[in-house]
């Protein structure tokens, strides 16, 4: 069988704590081919993806004219130099990403570095940040996550991925609540501006919503408030939209829920539909007063900057977005989800909580006594999985299960997944 020895590769040539392997392989499938909202696995099993793989294929699994893309690019220049000898995918897809971020909402324009983690754009936002204003304080929230990243995981609030490297941070971030409703805003607002009193913050960084941190979302007065502080404290606010960007929430971007124009933006994942290609576009004027003219040795670069093929795919990715109004559908598809998961859905063991914009959505899961559910979760997520359903569990607990599906589903198969899960749940 393929899948066994695949996973015994694996625990014999990568390194420890990387594949997570059941020992009765009841855990992971090995994925052999996806298209569109499908993925078959090694041994020719077909299921249907509710995660996107972590959101990437926005446009669907191996979208065909973001392969076409990559595909022509790679075969006419595979590689070219980084912050030496650019190519014009990087220019247009620069120019692009102005024109669907500071152009779409204000008068301003946006500059581009570009990186290929995730965690790489967030961490070009902090450098640009210290840069522009001089003050090495950031501002974050509890649940966040900005990738593992030395820089980054500073920012990741969760102690699971910070304990066994904390000697090594540089600890440059205060935490601020992450506000659930309105009622708490007034607290965190106090929260943040004891930090700024008490120290030199330059930036706020913060998802719109939080996506690993459990599905969850602010109140809407909660970004423009953000904004509100940075003015008065000439900071910049930073928006990692990695997760929530390219019509993930049913806007191209979660800020535009509540109209708010940050200084800087991250973005990656969804970006390219399966390159590793991530970006910090920021306010043009910003990015000036960060980052001087380069005499030559750039101070911030790397090997694979604005790769051709991320670009080429990038830039075909926006356009099927665009054409085929995702954005829109997404935000139509999400309502749907949300409402089949509140009629579909039922149970007298548990508490469900379900939360979502756009195509994002967590479904909570606590025990009667209001402890989170992990054991139940897993078990539900697992069970799932034989049954063709990938799905992911979020938060800290593990006991939210997202579906952040491709923008493409089909409302036939969101209603297929909640009537299984349904099944499943009540069968536990
Ligand atoms: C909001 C957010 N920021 C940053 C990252 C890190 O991205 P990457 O894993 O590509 O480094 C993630 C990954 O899930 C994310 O959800």
């Amino acid at each position: 069988m393929k899948t066994k020895k695949t996973l015994a590769l694996l625990r014999q040539y990568e390194s420890r704590n990387v594949t997570f392997v059941e020992p009765d392989g009841s855990w992971p499938i090995v994925w052999e081919r996806a298209k569109g909202v499908h993925v078959w696995d090694a041994e020719g099993k077909k299921y249907l993806d509710l995660t996107a793989a972590f959101g990437v294929a926005a446009a669907g699994h191996a979208n065909p004219n973001v392969v076409k893309a990559g595909q022509r690019q790679m075969a006419k220049l595979l590689h070219a130099m980084g912050d030496v000898h650019p190519h014009e995918l990087k220019a247009k897809l620069a120019r692009e990403l102005s024109k669907i971020t500071f152009e779409r909402w204000s008068k301003a324009s946006g500059k581009t570095i570009f990186c290929n983690s995730g965690f790489e754009a967030v961490e070009a936002a902090l450098k640009s940040s210290l840069l522009a204003t001089g003050k090495r304080g950031v501002i974050a929230f509890s649940g966040a996550y900005h990738g593992l990243g030395y820089g980054a995981l500073n920012a990741t609030h969760r102690d699971h991925f910070r304990t066994s490297f904390s000697t090594q941070l540089r600890e440059f971030c205060s935490f601020a609540s992450f506000p659930g409703s309105a009622k708490d805003l007034d607290e965190v607002a106090s929260a943040i501006r004891g930090y700024f009193r008490r120290h030199k913050i330059g930036a706020i960084l913060v998802e719109p919503i939080q996506a690993r941190g459990g599905i969850n979302l602010p109140p809407s007065g909660f970004l423009p408030l953000l904004r509100k502080i940075c003015d008065e404290n000439r900071a910049l606010l930073i928006l990692d939209e990695i997760y929530t960007g390219f019509g993930r929430t049913g806007k191209w971007f979660a800020c535009e829920h509540t109209r708010t124009v940050p200084d800087l933006i991250c973005l990656g994942k969804a970006l390219s539909g399966g390159f590793p290609i991530s970006a910090c576009v920021g306010r043009a004027e910003v990015m000036d007063a960060a980052w001087p003219p380069s005499s030559g040795e750039a101070i911030h670069t790397s090997t694979f900057l604005g790769h051709p093929v991320g670009c080429a795919m990038a830039l075909a990715q926006i356009d099927e977005v665009r054409k085929r109004g995702l954005v829109g559908q997404s935000a139509a598809r999400g309502r749907f989800l949300l409402d089949e998961i509140r009629t579909q859905i039922s149970t007298s063991k548990f508490r469900i909580e379900v939360r979502g914009i756009g195509l994002m959505a967590g479904l909570e899961l606590k025990n009667l006594d209001g402890s989170p559910a992990t054991t139940a979760s897993l078990k539900i997520i697992k069970t799932m999985l034989h049954h063709g359903f990938i799905l992911l569990p979020e938060g800290e607990h593990a006991n939210v299960i997202s579906f952040t599906p491709p923008l493409t589903i089909s409302e036939s198969d969101l209603r297929m997944t909640t009537r299984e899960l349904n099944r499943v749940l009540n069968s536990l």
